[in-house]
């Protein structure tokens, strides 16, 4: 699971054309090139002599000609960063060999042989952390995408799918527990302190999916019991002392297991089932067959230290990663481009899963924020691509909000146009062909063609062009009916100027007014350029709710009074609507506002209408507070941004906290009822409970931007008494972008109280990074030199820098300052993790949609990040793309 969920005026570009990608520069890998291998290598063998600054790896490859693929006489490896100690052809040394670039060229003559190959690597010194490296004592692997060619050669590649037995040995002390895919088959002791292990993998996989791990951890053990009755050791592997966080990771991955069969008819397929925690990870977990490694982030959770959110992300990357099993592993991808064909579909498997699990409107909510927050502007930007991609430098610049969440809804519309009963069927085709096979975007397509009874033939284009699709909405009545005017508009994107029409599935009601009742809600799937709909027996003009769910990805642009905006707000018995019609209100009003072309009186009124709806929303005795709670969300700040051509950051900014203080100011009584009725709820895990810890942390936000010094001794009381991590967390936060006595007494408080647990140290950084504080910059500075800061841990460079470049407010500091904060940081991050460090790219990238005085400041840090000699080939991949 990929970690950062959170997130111009066009000019040329000519003194950077030599950094732009070349159309045929050698470097970019294309779809269209795919070919299947010339050799099967149907067994693996693997020796790996352990130790944390020098292991040494042998390697037997049992390979044979792939009748399906044109003939070889040379096989060509994969490395990175490695050399060959020796080479043998069945049994033979061989001096035949050569390097090209990274990669080893061997002749073979025959039909069939064995290859033994030998490297030595340093863990310790793999700061990249992709291959084999040591994290805090341990020693383990992240393979995805690229990373085994850094252990040993091999045709590193998503479609050469072999069996694997991992011998591997090394002292007993240090490395008390040795894991690797599979089964274990033996294990005993050696000389001088060692022992070994071997374990064997019986289902075939690619090389991304090759785990190891070693080290001095424990278990939290348990079991689950498969739909067929086979019982299923279950094992969650952490370093001492954190056992005791590790109940919820445990019930989530049981409920996960039964779930998948319930839903999608989907059973384990190992009798061990093995999760290891990680403090040093480049992302949030990886489905490698039978042993998981995850970020610490999403297994390690307890009420004291994790936050409702921390609980919620650990519930859905656990799924996560347990339905690649057979979305990913059992079914793996042909080649990389098919990532989405993994992704997307897992994304939408644990999202139906949280929804089923806890409150579905509100996970609904929820997603589609981060679609909106991540994906729209990334679809709207330099870096926009298809879900399916046509061309890469670096695969790890894909594992994108495209990829996997719009990848998501993607699927995600196919089970809204077929029905859940025949998208099952569909679902079950998919994995009844294609089991046991690397497999296309296509291939997931024609199944759900065959088995659900689609015809997506037009639908296809949703994985060809990128862009979020603009739909124009307008409703017009005429003696008894209702004519419902669409039109579609899908933007250009880079290296696609021109778009064909999509289908668009969009789910709408048509309300009476009189009545505030509909007649039952509808499909209507619009697949031209523009197209009428019209319904009959209508006595009046409706209010149109439209896009129910978030029926498809797209923008709506309708032409919609206020007065309806608020009947929806109000009357809406769709959740997710009625969400919307809020968020719509509060939009328009916004961008009326930083245009500044609205009158003080006309601001007066959109302030009363929205206050009056929120007033609604907070004596509405039919919602639970966890609905509640989104529904008092403001529209963040870079969804606003994004809604604009061209955006004034500081003006979205200060108009959206003008907007929350006249809310609180007008509402100022009703804030301080929520928060005493909210902070009377026992603490419980229950929905009730969690509802209230979320309205209480919301009342607070809002009492801070109309009332500053009851917000803070609030928020003070709030941290002193807090009994779980989320009040606490969200009183800090608030005291955070206040000044004053409590805020400095609280992150003393929060830092001694947590000192030595990294995980919530992180949040120490990120409350402060991403304050609103008007020093937040100088913070940030500050914190850069904080004995626990440290550019090796991927978790701590986040906490700091992530929160900040997703700030609006310190990242778009007028002077520019946070800009070449950002472009310092992954200079000096790119040399010791280049790929954490080009997932900073993407907000400088960002320039062109940003008004002219900071747009130049954001092109001027990446001209000088493209000037920058010795850039890894991802950062680079990423700077070229934002300014070309
Ligand atoms: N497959 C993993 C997951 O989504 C993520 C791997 C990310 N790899 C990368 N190079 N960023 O569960
Ligand atoms: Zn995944």
């Amino acid at each position: 699971m990929d970690i950062a969920r959170t997130p111009a005026t066009p000019d040329g570009n000519q003194h950077l054309a030599d950094a732009a990608p070349e159309p045929h520069d050698p470097a970019t890998i294309r779809r269209e090139d795919y070919r299947p291998y010339p050799w099967l290598v149907p067994d693996v063998a693997l020796d790996f002599d352990l130790g944390l600054e020098a292991t040494r790896i042998t390697a037997r490859l049992t390979v044979a000609r792939n009748a399906e693929a044109d003939a070889s006489d040379t096989i060509r490896l994969n490395g990175d960063d490695i050399e060959p100690l020796s080479i043998k052809v069945d049994g033979e040394v061989s001096n035949d060999w050569h390097m090209d670039g990274s990669d080893l060229i061997l002749p073979l003559s025959g039909d069939a042989h064995e290859i033994e190959i030998a490297t030595a690597i340093d863990p310790s010194a793999n700061t990249k952390l992709m291959g084999l490296f040591a994290s805090n004592g341990m020693l383990c692997t992240q393979c995805e995408a690229e990373g085994f060619r850094r252990i040993t050669f091999f045709p590193d590649r998503p479609d050469v799918l072999s069996t694997y037995r991992v011998r591997m040995s090394g002292p007993k002390a240090q490395f008390p527990v040795l894991l690797s895919n599979g089964n274990l088959e033996a294990q005993g002791d050696g000389e001088e302190g060692t022992h070994w292990a071997q374990w064997h993998d019986p289902w075939p996989k690619p090389s991304y999916l090759f785990a190891l791990v070693a080290g001095d951890l424990v278990a939290n053990s348990d079991s689950f019991t498969t739909m067929s009755g086979r019982e299923v050791a279950l094992n969650i592997w952490v370093r001492e002392g954190d056992e005791n966080r590790t109940g919820h990771a445990m019930e989530s991955l049981k409920r996960s297991m039964r779930w998948d069969e319930q839903t999608f008819g989907r059973e384990y397929d190992l009798n061990l089932y093995n999760i290891v925690a990680v403090s040093d990870f480049n992302m949030g977990a990886m489905e490698n067959k039978g042993l998981n490694v995850f970020n610490t982030k999403y297994v390690l959770a307890d009420a004291e230290t994790a936050t409702d959110g921390d609980f919620d992300g650990v519930e859905g990357v656990i799924a996560h990663e347990y339905f690649h099993n057979w979305s990913g592993n059992r079914i793996t991808c042909r080649d990389w481009f098919q990532l989405s064909l993994k992704e997307g579909f897992t994304v939408l498997r644990d999202q139906l899963f949280s929804q089923d699990m806890g409150s579905e409107p509100v996970k609904r909510i929820e997603d589609v924020r981060i679609l909106r927050g991540a994906q729209f502007p990334e679809d709207s930007g330099p870096l926009a691509h298809p879900i399916r991609p046509d061309s890469y430098r670096e695969i790890s610049n894909f594992y994108t909000a495209t990829v996997y969440n719009k990848g998501a809804e993607v699927i995600r519309m196919m089970r809204t146009m077929a029905g859940g009963d025949a998208f099952r069927k569909g679902t079950d085709l998919y994995f009844d062909r294609h089991d046991g096979e690397a497999a296309t975007c296509e291939d997931f397509v024609t199944a759900m063609e065959d088995g659900a009874g689609l015809d997506l033939t037009q639908f296809r284009l949703w994985y060809s062009q990128a862009g979020t699709p603009k739909i124009g909405v307008r409703m017009e009545h005429r003696g008894d009916r209702a004519i419902l005017h669409l039109k579609q508009d899908v933007p250009p994107t880079p290296g696609q100027p021109d778009k064909a029409p999509m289908p668009i599935p969009l789910r709408i009601a048509l309300f009476d007014r009189e009545s505030g009742q509909h007649d039952g809600e509808q499909l209507v799937t619009l697949t031209k350029a523009q197209e009428s709909f019209s319904f009959d027996s209508i006595s009046s003009l409706p209010v149109l709710s439209i896009n129910r769910g978030f029926s498809a990805p797209v923008t709506i642009e309708r032409e919609i009074s206020q007065d309806d905006l608020v009947f929806l707000a109000a009357h809406d018995d769709d959740p997710f609507a009625r969400y919307e019609a809020l968020q719509d209100l509060v939009v328009s009003h916004l961008k009326a506002a930083v245009s500044g072309q609205l009158e003080e009186a006309a601001k007066r009124d959109g302030e009363e209408a929205i206050t009056s709806a929120f007033a609604s929303v907070l004596a509405d005795d039919s919602l639970d507070e966890l609905m509640r709670g989104e529904l008092l969300v403001l529209p963040s700040e870079t969804y606003l941004a994004e809604t604009m051509l061209v955006a004034d950051p500081a003006a979205i900014h200060s108009e959206r906290q003008a907007l929350r203080g006249a809310i609180a100011r007008a509402l100022e009584s009703e804030f301080l009822n929520l928060h005493e009725r909210a902070g009377a709820v026992p603490f419980g895990m229950d929905a009730a409970a969690k509802g209230a810890r979320k309205v209480k942390t919301q009342a607070l936000i809002y009492l801070a931007a109309g009332n500053p010094d009851v917000a803070r001794r609030r928020a003070w009381s709030q941290y002193e008494q807090a009994d779980n991590m989320t009040d606490r967390q969200g009183a800090l936060m608030v005291l955070c972008g206040l000044s004053g006595i409590e805020r400095t007494n609280a992150l003393i408080d929060f830092y001694n109280r947590f000192q030595g647990n990294p995980l919530v140290i992180d949040k120490w950084f990120a409350l402060q990074a991403s304050s609103m504080h008007p020093a937040a910059l100088e913070h940030v500075k500050a914190l850069a030199d904080h004995q626990d800061f440290t550019l090796k841990n991927p978790n701590r460079v986040r906490s700091l820098y992530m929160a900040m470049a997703y700030s609006p407010h310190a990242f778009h500091a007028a002077d520019g300052e946070g800009y070449r904060m950002i472009a310092d940081l992954i200079l000096a991050l790119d040399p010791i993790n280049p790929q954490t460090a080009s997932r900073f790219v993407p907000p400088l990238g960002r320039w062109r949609r940003i008004e002219p005085k900071r747009s130049a400041l954001m092109k001027e840090q990446l001209e000088r990040l493209a000037a920058a000699p010795g850039l890894s080939s991802d950062t680079h991949e990423q700077v070229s793309r934002s300014l070309g």
